[in-house]
């Protein structure tokens, strides 16, 4: 008897061990196909994406950093902070104190990365692990002394499969073992600038371009036998509003193009003036379409005000306007404006072990991403703006209610109560009415001389 015990104790132990022995390490694939506007996924027929999310979750709308750019989006989303605490806050900078200049095509110098610490590091650093990437905005750079043990320099001319097939090829390798690694791909971006997004034929081909990678990349992470295995992440920094020749604001109308030095272009123009209330008073009443901030007094919500990088005049286009100095429209389609319109915003698709299937969820911030990402991959995040509670629901190993469904649940529960608490109080009343009434009858019964 005992002996049996002895031998079932022992198997339910061994079984256990082997369950936990067997838990693999969390392997993260974070995706951005640049531009990709939210609404895209209602507009367009986009089956490979719509495969993606039906077994994993999406989220419609996410709120992106401002200014809704390129290379201060993605940062947000591998660091989890604002733009002015990342110090990434323009596609365009100038450091006054170094002289500085930052552009898309002089960007590797880490002075301007180092003022934050991207996943992709700390993956490295918290639990020696490898991470790798394919292009992302600053996988190329050494940050903090550190790159991705995998990396390609950036070069737009190298397409998506060759990017893919690095990507493959490295998670697919088992030593080192990547388990975080990015791919970025320049589409929608870039054909979105080129016919604006109410070209709706245009966008449509592109679409369904970008559409079909996400088939390729599904299909070799199959085949490489990695899709069950693997948390992939589709995702993007912004989305895209249409200009028109008509909407343009020529600042040279206003001010002296020799009075100042125009650091970053539209829809945020980053003025550094050479007399500051010169240049503020002829901008101020310049075009209604275009607010003029003096740095201090841009507003809190926009988060974008404490780093030295950000110029002392800043103007912001309304939605669909353009800021030149004196010259024609340059792009059809532009980003960057509020990141409060719905046109500014990505969206986020997510699959794997660690997402619940068939989620949906309305919206959710890109600084929330970040610490979502470290929770996957069991890392301490760095300090950050984001919060894991808006990614709770989108996570398995979570336990999620959302503010509705937790009122339901509380007025169900007080109407159930409620019910009960009646039913008690009246079982009460009628029980005690019933033995007066049952004596009175017994009495009247006794009492009742033509009975007996
Ligand atoms: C940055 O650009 C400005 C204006 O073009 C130039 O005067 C300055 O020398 C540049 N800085 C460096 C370090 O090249
Ligand atoms: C990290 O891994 C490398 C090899 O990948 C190894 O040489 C090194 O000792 C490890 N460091 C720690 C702290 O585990
Ligand atoms: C960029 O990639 C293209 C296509 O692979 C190649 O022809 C070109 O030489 C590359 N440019 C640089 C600077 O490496
Ligand atoms: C795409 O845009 C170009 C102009 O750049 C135009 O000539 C072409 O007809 C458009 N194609 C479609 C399918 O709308
Ligand atoms: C992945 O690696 C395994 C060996 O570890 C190999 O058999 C397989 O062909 C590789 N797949 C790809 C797509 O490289
Ligand atoms: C700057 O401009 C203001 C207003 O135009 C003027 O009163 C002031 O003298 C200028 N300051 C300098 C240093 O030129
Ligand atoms: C725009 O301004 C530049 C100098 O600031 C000048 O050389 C050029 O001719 C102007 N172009 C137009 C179309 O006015
Ligand atoms: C964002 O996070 C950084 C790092 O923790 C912090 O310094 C900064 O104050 C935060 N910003 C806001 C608006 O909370
Ligand atoms: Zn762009």
């Amino acid at each position: 008897m005992n002996l049996v015990l002895v031998f079932l104790l022992s198997g339910i132990i061994a079984c256990s061990r082997a369950k936990s022995a067997y838990k693999p390490t969390p392997r993260l694939l974070l995706v951005s196909f640049d531009g990709f506007r939210a609404d895209y996924l209602k507009t367009y027929n986009l089956p490979y994406l719509q495969d993606f999310i039906k077994e994993g979750v999406l989220v419609e709308h996410v709120t992106n950093a401002f200014i809704t750019k390129t290379f201060p989006n993605h940062y947000s989303i591998v660091t989890g902070l604002y733009e002015e605490a990342h110090g990434i806050v323009a596609n365009a900078m100038f450091d006054a104190a170094t002289k500085k200049n930052f552009s898309q095509f002089n960007d590797v110098d880490p002075f301007w990365w180092d003022e934050a610490i991207p996943i992709w590091v700390t993956n490295q650093w918290q639990e020696n692990r490898t991470s790798a990437a394919a292009m992302w905005p600053g996988t190329d750079v050494s940050i903090h002394n550190t790159t991705p043990h995998f990396f390609m320099k950036y070069n737009r001319s190298v397409s998506f499969s060759k990017r893919l097939e690095n990507i493959i090829r490295w998670l697919n390798s088992s030593d080192p073992l990547v388990t975080f690694a990015t791919l970025y791909w320049e589409e929608p971006d870039a054909s979105g600038h080129q016919y604006g997004p109410e070209d709706t034929k245009n966008m449509s081909n592109v679409l369904q371009e970008v559409d079909k990678l996400v088939g390729h990349l599904v299909k070799s992470l199959k085949v490489s036998e990695l899709w069950d295995k693997i948390n992939v992440i589709i995702t993007s920094d912004h989305g895209m509003a249409q200009c028109s020749q008509e909407r343009l604001i020529k600042l040279d109308t206003c001010v002296e193009p020799w009075s100042y030095r125009l650091i970053d272009k539209s829809p945020v123009a980053a003025i550094l003036p050479y007399n500051e209330t010169y240049v503020y008073d002829k901008l101020k009443t310049c075009n209604p379409n275009m607010k003029v901030y003096r740095k201090e007094d841009i507003p809190d919500r926009y988060h974008y005000h404490h780093n030295e990088r950000i110029q002392p005049i800043i103007l912001v286009a309304d939605e669909g306007w353009t800021i030149v100095q004196n010259e024609t429209l340059p792009k059809l389609g532009d980003h960057g404006y509020d990141n409060a319109f719905p046109s500014m915003h990505p969206f986020l698709a997510a699959h794997g072990p660690a997402f619940r299937r068939g989620y949906k969820r309305k919206t959710m911030n890109t600084v929330d991403i970040y610490p979502m990402m470290c929770h996957i991959l069991g890392l301490t995040p760095q300090p950050n703006n984001g919060t894991l509670t808006n990614a709770k629901c989108l996570l398995v190993d979570q336990w999620c209610i959302n503010i509705p469904e937790a009122i339901g649940i509380v007025i169900g529960a007080l109407m159930v109560l409620t019910t009960l608490t009646c039913l008690i109080i009246i079982m009460k009343n009628r029980t005690p009415s019933l033995r007066p009434f049952s004596r009175l009858q017994l009495q009247e019964d006794d009492d009742d001389p033509l009975i007996g």
